[in-house]
């Protein structure tokens, strides 16, 4: 294994000025945004809506690399060129979801396993060769309804252990992804503890199977009350939170810590992004890999016609530019409406 490519591969793909684009929506989860706006969820309709993301104008500016899904990294632009091979002209990586999503855990209701191990070495290699330079694996902890299984949690951050293990040894520089869903009404002193818990059993995993901390980027939720919980923070607040659990649960041997948008809107994610910011400087990057945050106004604007491309395009570099002024804390809300 190169460390050392694989070290610079984690501090090239996110900077102070560029994050990452999740675009790795599964069949299941890609017919539903679409279900949403009316568009058939055909591979056909998938590869023309990724060629728009990935063909605007000076996204390679705010976006350093794009997770896709194994249908995505296959696919082709109108004019023949693959899709990583079209990203890397452009100066962004190009990274592959590899879990295979997630299964009711037996015996704990409420808990979910994610799954993916199986044949997991082939697969990266095949990926390195489609042009995939970095990976990501996505464990769920929901916390409504009572305590989080211990059980549940071990197997969950020993899954993503093994995983970042494996794309290391493939010289593929994993996103390693708990997310503690936003799901329920508990509080954000509750997201707070499970959070913390959650980090805590994952770096113990990462040191035992012998992870390079420098090789990979975490990728989490921030801080944040339920959904369904009446009390709002202020998004000062919220960074208060977020970087709190940061300073006291993640090694600063890791290179940066990339946010999910897990549910919060467009607005509220860069609001809060900034905010985290602002609070800075910070011994890692604090940066966003944000898939509904970055592609919401996009989809409603496209339609799934042609004729929408560009003005879908317009929103996709708005957004892209906001988030990357939030990198340095420089956004501010009136910026939403020039
Ligand atoms: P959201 O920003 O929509 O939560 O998606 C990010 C992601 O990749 C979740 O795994």
């Amino acid at each position: 294994m190169d460390k050392k490519y694989l070290v610079k591969t984690a501090q090239d793909l996110v900077t102070d000025t560029k994050g990452i684009l999740a675009a790795d929506e599964s069949t299941g989860t890609i017919k539903k945004r679409f279900d949403n706006i009316g568009v058939e969820s055909t591979p056909e309709n998938h590869r023309r809506y990724r060629q728009l993301l990935f063909t605007t104008p000076e996204i390679e500016k705010y976006i350093g690399g794009v997770i896709m899904f194994d249908e995505t990294i296959r696919q082709y632009s109108d004019d023949g060129k693959h899709f990583p091979e079209l990203l890397e002209e452009r100066g962004i990586m190009t990274g592959i979801k590899v879990d295979k999503g997630k299964v009711d855990f037996p015996n704990f209701p409420k808990e979910k396993l994610t799954k993916g191990l199986d044949g997991l070495e082939e697969k990266l290699e095949e990926y390195r060769e489609l042009g995939a330079r970095f990976s990501k694996w996505r464990a769920v902890i929901p916390v409504g309804g009572g305590s989080v299984a211990r059980p549940a949690l071990t197997a969950n951050m020993k899954n993503l252990a093994i995983y970042a293990a494996f794309a290391q040894n493939a010289e593929i520089v994993p996103i390693v992804e708990p997310e503690v869903l936003i799901d329920g009404d508990h509080s954000v002193e509750k997201c707070e503890k499970v959070t913390r818990n959650t980090l805590e059993v994952l770096f113990t995993e990462l040191y035992d199977y012998k992870v390079i901390l420098e090789g990979l980027i975490l990728k989490v939720n921030m801080i944040v009350p339920g959904r369904d919980n009446p009390n709002k923070l202020s998004p000062k607040e919220i960074a208060e939170h977020t970087v709190r659990v940061m300073k006291d649960s993640v090694s600063v041997a890791v290179p940066s810590v990339v946010y999910l948008s897990g549910g919060l809107s467009p607005v509220q994610s860069t609001e809060y992004l900034d905010a985290i910011n602002k609070l800075g400087p910070h011994p890692w990057e604090l940066n966003f890999s944000f898939g509904r945050a970055l592609q919401e106004p996009v989809l409603e604007a496209w339609q799934g016609k042609d004729e929408n491309i560009e003005i879908a395009q317009r929103e996709f570099i708005k957004r892209a530019k906001l988030n990357s002024l939030a990198l340095k804390g420089e956004y501010r809300s009136e910026m939403e409406n020039e």
